[in-house]
Order: C-alpha cells, then sequence, then structure tokens
C-alpha cells in the first residue's frame, strides 16, 4: 500500500537511515570507549506528511506486529506504547521533551534491515524519524544531536538500555568508510575503508538466534563495568589505559570484574590498533585483530553464543583473515573479512559447519560500507 492510500495524502517526503555492522570495538561504548562501525546498504526508509492534528499515525506493514498505530502526540510517555512503533514514538516523545514543537504526523515505514539480527533494526528507524521530524519541522539538529534523541528514545522510552554505537552509526557514517568514533564526546573521523581496491570483502553471518534474555544480560554487563570502574576510582574503564592494566587487575578482588574489565581495556586498544593499520592503508592485515576480539568477547565478556563461536571458527578455518560478532551479542551476527576470490567459499564452509551442528542455516550477505541517515530525492 502507498503512503498515499494509506493516509490519503502525498508524502512532504522520503527520508532513509541504515543499519550497521560494528568493525570493531564491542561493548565500549557505554564506557565511554572508542568504536568503529559502518553502514549497511540496508535501510528503514519512512514517508511522512504532516497532518493538521496533533495525532501520530505510525504504519509498518514488514515489522513482525505491524500495522497502524494512531498515537496523541501530547500523550506520548515511557511505555505507553509497545512492540516496533516505541522507537519511532519515542523520538517524538524526546523531541518534544527538549521542547520541540511538533505538529501531527502521518509517517510510513519499510525497512530491510533484518530484525533482531544485532544489525540495528531499531536504531534504523528511530534515526530515520528523526531526520524526518527533523527536517519537516525545521528545527536544525546536528546529526549528533538526532543520534542522541535517537538513543533516547530506545533507552529512556522503549526501556531498551543502549550505547550511542548504533544511533551514531546510522546518523554519521558515509558511504566507502568506516567511522572511528570517541563515544566520550562523540568526536569522529571517517576512514576510508575501500574493501574492493585492496581485493576484500567483509561477509555478515546472521546465526539466526534470537536471544530471549539479552537486555537483561547487558545490563548486567553494563553494571559490571561500573562496578568496575568504581572499584578502580575512574570515571569510566575508558580511563584505564592498556599499560596500566595489569595494576588494574591487580586492584580487583573479583575475577569476573577483572575478566570484564580486561575486555574493554584491551578492546579499545585494538580499536586503535586496526585504526592505525587502516591508517598505513593495511586492511589486509586487521584480521586477527579481529579475531582476537571476538575471543576477548568470548572468553572475558561471556556474550557470545556457540552459533556466534562457530560463524568466526568456521570461517577462519575456511581461510577469513579475521571474524567476529558484532553487535551486543547473545544471538544476531558475525562478520568475516576475507579475499574476495574466497567468499564463496567461506560461506559454504560455514553453512557446512552450521549444517553439521544441528543448528539454522545463518543468512550471509556482504556488507558493503553505505552512507548513513539522509532525505531521500524525490
Ligand atoms: C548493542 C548496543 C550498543 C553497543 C553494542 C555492543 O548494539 O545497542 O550501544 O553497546 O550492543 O557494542
Amino acid at each position: 500500500m502507498t503512503h498515499e492510500d494509506l493516509f490519503g495524502a502525498a508524502p512532504d517526503g522520503h527520508w532513509s537511515a541504515p543499519g550497521r555492522v560494528n568493525l570493531i570495538g564491542e561493548h565500549t561504548d557505554y564506557n565511554d570507549g572508542l568504536v568503529l562501525p559502518l553502514a549497511l546498504p540496508h535501510t528503514a526508509r519512512a514517508a511522512a506528511s504532516r497532518r493538521p492534528d496533533r495525532r501520530l499515525r505510525l504504519y509498518s506493514a514488514g515489522m513482525p506486529d505491524g500495522g497502524t498505530v494512531d498515537l496523541d502526540l501530547d500523550a506520548l510517555a515511557p511505555g505507553t506504547v509497545t512492540g516496533w512503533a516505541a522507537y519511532p514514538a519515542g523520538v517524538a516523545w524526546a523531541l518534544r521533551e527538549d521542547g520541540h514543537q511538533l505538529g501531527g504526523l502521518n509517517v510510513s515505514y519499510e525497512s530491510d534491515v533484518p530484525v533482531g539480527a544485532g544489525l540495528s533494526s531499531s536504531a534504523a528507524l528511530e534515526v530515520v524519524t528523526a531526520v524526518a521530524l527533523d527536517d519537516l519541522f525545521g528545527l536544525g539538529l546536528a546529526p549528533t544531536a538526532l543520534a542522541r534523541v535517537a538513543q533516547r528514545a530506545e533507552r529512556d522510552f522503549a526501556g531498551v538500555p543502549c550505547g550511542i554505537l548504533d544511533q551514531m552509526a546510522s546518523a554519521c557514517c558515509t558511504a566507502g568508510h568506516v567511522l572511528r568514533l570517541d563515544t566520550r564526546d562523540l568526536s569522529m573521523r571517517q576512514i576510508p575503508f575501500s574493501m574492493a581496491l585492496e581485493g576484500l570483502r567483509l561477509l555478515v553471518i546472521d546465526t539466526g538466534v534470537r536471544h530471549a534474555h539479552a537486555d537483561g544480560a547487558y545490563a548486567r554487563r553494563r553494571a559490571e563495568c561500573e562496578a568496575g570502574a568504581t572499584a578502580l576510582g575512574v570515571p569510566a574503564l575508558r580511563d584505564v589505559p592498556p599499560e596500566g592494566l595489569d595494576d588494574a587487575l591487580a586492584r580487583l578482588p573479583d575475577a569476573t570484574l577483572r575478566r570484564r574489565v580486561r575486555h574493554v581495556v584491551t578492546e579499545n586498544d585494538r580499536v586503535e590498533r586496526v585504526v592505525a593499520l587502516l591508517d598505513a592503508g593495511r586492511a589486509r592485515a586487521i584480521g586477527p585483530l579481529l579475531t582476537a576480539g571476538h575471543a576477548s568477547l568470548r572468553d572475558d565478556f561471556e556474550v557470545t553464543c556457540p552459533e556466534l563461536d562457530l560463524a568466526v571458527s568456521a570461517s577462519t578455518a575456511a581461510g577469513a583473515l579475521g571474524a567476529r560478532m558484532t553487535g551486543g551479542g547473545f544471538g544476531g551476527s558475525a562478520i568475516a573479512l576475507v579475499d574476495a576470490d574466497a567468499a564463496e567459499a567461506t560461506a559454504g564452509a560455514v553453512r557446512n559447519a552450521f549444517a553439521a551442528a544441528g543448528h539454522h542455516p545463518p543468512g550471509i550477505f556482504e556488507a558493503i560500507p553505505a552512507p548513513g541517515a539522509g532525505r531521500l530525492p524525490v
């Protein structure tokens, strides 16, 4: 159904916002650390038309619980909207909380970002809504401000504890680049990541595993990181330099906290090392750092699952230069950096390994660094 069929009015514009994979820098964003995402070609798209009243009518055919949701713009409050509509409604709520003047709106959504795959389908919905509202109501907000609004929608309205990685990636990534983002102050640098030039491909392996208790486990990891920072007397684990790690570990009596801290400190260091290699034009050399990042997430941070571990071990056994889980973990997706001419063989090896282990067939596709959110040409 077109927007006009649904709402009896032609859209005032079309906007899009991508999902993301994170090349490296996992579970660092809520520790004020470094991340290195790229935008996927998969996007959430919104068509929107203003309404004369103060209703917010949202439509999505594709969401698992899709359909039309009719909301009163002035009655939006955390906990009042459930399902997919909580993400866009939360954006309108957060903007109103900040004192922005919004009017009624019809918005129809489409998305091809896989849902629940750790590829930021919810951030894409939030960010596309944020850019559309910013544009339609002339708010003049910068992409970083829109990302913060989107994060509050997810965290404070939809109630999902998250950092700023996904929303910043969707709002700020650019085609052909990875984004080096310092989550402490949101300073960023676009780093060319031209895999084709170097004969490389980046595969995304969606395990199909959706972990039901991921939010609770994620919140526990955050609490452990905060406890670690408090015990060490630093504002955030970001403030423990790699050369201070041994001393820091010696001061932590709890073995679990020691593992969590070691992951965050070594992961920030891995981001810097990957960035240095990319800056030196040595993308082929980053593989071992990706694989080491996975081992750290598996053994120290304990956020992987058998399917993610198998995606990584099967790809590296088949000759991938490096592989790791990406996103929050507990299911979702892995990435594998491969020689372009080995991509098919690697994907085949992963499929075979999944079949032999009795897992559902994984979804495998290529990630090509795509543009961030914006208005679409008519
Ligand atoms: C999820 C969260 C992000 C980030 C990652 C882990 O994707 O939404 O903020 O914490 O997990 O790096």
